[in-house]
């Protein structure tokens, strides 16, 4: 992509309202805009990250063997009536009425909504187990929308539903939810630490948050240090077999949001591995029985006869929250810095003499050569000066730059920076490509 013909609206001055470095650095790199307190537009470079986190969190949930589908954003309010939920949920919710007055309201989540879908078509225990999910903007009337994308008020959230026979079942369902989330983070170059968490108006007993550590975070939590540079399980695990084990030994240390923290409990880590810090939810599970099945008349009929409601789970993961929730984790004073996977672009060209035509030449060459090569390039083709040039590209925080000007070129070199090492080499044009291509090309 050239920038001549992109839409980058970044900002020199820091916006005043952004009180923390990834609201600043989306607003700055623009990425996104404000369209009311929590709502936003997002631009061209915020909605292919948004795109590229989606993808991940789309490819382990297929993965995991979940099922993707799309619901729709506006919800009768006769589903939440029947759950009871109409009337308890408050305030969050936004209810609208239709010109024929009927009662309707904006989805903050989908319980509901699949769950009748279930009923309609699922009867007999055959059809179990099985998880249905969708990406779908949801909206919360939030008191206090902040920090940006962080705490929106209309947000994307990717939102299963899992549906089994009994608790055992429903449990394998929540490990593989469980374990593809560890994935899922991972993938991004986020480091998550999975902790017990109170269930709030989802309801049930059995809930985790997924959490990264940052100062910036809303949550106090509460964990055992080991927990912080534990390895993710892999993309190699086996779905269909047992994951127990692979969940135990990632809830086997303490770890508790500030909800549920049993200080007695955490004061029997050793003083040196207590960990007490803030953290950032990206995403939460919850196992919750038969409380919607049962007021929703979810039911299968059994193998022996008889019927029975069905056990549900919910997994929730804020995908718009991650791209916030990425550069936090992820920046430095120049800018963001983008992990590869998640990178709107992943090798940003810049053409140190604009209108020099062997400069122009060599850049349009690799701008070509990396674009056919799928290595994703966006080339500053502008006039502005070098130094210009260097600032924006280190603030959009694309993973590598290639830096091409009419000096190198006279000796056959052009330079090649990585953003989050700083770290430069000097090599020629073709060597630069072909260890661009080997870096930025995604060989899955
Ligand atoms: N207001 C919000 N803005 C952005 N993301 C949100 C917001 N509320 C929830 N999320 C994301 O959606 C995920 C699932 O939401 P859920 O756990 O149901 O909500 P909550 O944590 O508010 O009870 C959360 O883990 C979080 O990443
Ligand atoms: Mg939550």
């Amino acid at each position: 992509m050239r920038l001549s013909r992109y839409f980058l609206p970044t900002l020199k001055e820091t916006p005043s309202e952004a009180q923390i470095a990834s609201h600043r650095l989306m607003l700055r790199a623009g990425m996104i805009h404000q369209e009311a307190a929590g709502i936003y537009s997002w631009l061209p470079l915020g909605f292919k990250v948004l795109q590229n986190i989606e993808q991940i969190v789309r490819e382990e949930q297929n993965r995991a063997g979940a099922i993707e589908m799309l619901m729709p954003t506006l919800q009768p309010a006769e589903l939440w009536k029947e759950s009871g939920r109409y009337e308890a949920y408050g305030k969050e919710m936004l209810r609208i009425t239709d010109r024929h007055k009927r009662e309707m309201l904006y989805g903050p989540t989908n319980e509901e909504m699949l769950t009748a879908i279930f009923r309609t078509y699922c009867r007999s225990y055959k059809e179990l187990p099985k998880i249905l999910y969708h990406t779908q903007w949801k909206f919360r009337d939030e008191v206090r929308p902040r920090f940006g994308v962080m705490r929106g008020r209309e947000f994307l959230m990717k939102d299963a539903y899992s549906f089994d026979i009994d608790e055992a079942a429903a449990r394998r369902s929540y490990n593989r939810m469980f374990i593809a989330y560890l994935n899922t983070f991972s993938r991004m170059g986020l480091q998550s630490v999975p902790m017990r968490a109170e269930t709030g108006p989802i309801g049930g007993d059995l809930s985790h948050e997924f959490i990264i550590l940052a100062e910036t975070g809303e949550s106090a939590v509460y964990c055992h240090k080991d927990l912080v540079d534990m390895p993710s399980p892999g993309l190699d695990v086996d779905f269909d077999g047992d994951l127990q084990a692979l969940v135990d030994e990632s809830t086997a240390l303490y770890a508790a949001t500030e909800d549920v923290h049993d200080e007695e409990a955490f004061m029997k880590v050793p003083e040196e591995k207590r960990l007490s810090a803030r953290g950032i939810e990206v995403g939460q599970v919850f196992y919750f029985g038969t409380k919607y099945s049962e007021a929703m008349k979810a039911t299968v009929t059994l193998k022996g006869g008889g019927e029975q409601a069905v056990h549900m789970g919910s997994y929730g993961v804020g995908v718009s929250r991650i791209a916030g929730a990425v550069i936090e984790a992820s920046h430095d004073e120049d800018g963001i810095i983008w992990p590869m996977a998640i990178a709107p672009f992943k090798v940003g060209i810049i053409n140190l003499r604009q209108g020099d035509t062997d400069t122009d030449a060599a850049c349009d060459q690799a701008h070509q050569v990396l674009e056919n090569a799928g290595a994703e390039p966006l080339y500053d083709d502008s006039e502005n000066r070098a130094g210009a040039k260097f600032a924006r590209m280190d603030m959009i925080g694309l993973p590598w730059q290639l830096i091409i000007g009419p000096r190198g070129l006279k000796d056959g070199v052009v330079e090649l920076k990585e953003r989050a090492t700083g770290e430069r080499q000097t090599l020629s044009l073709d060597a630069a490509l072909n260890l661009l291509e080997k870096q930025c090309v995604r060989s899955e």
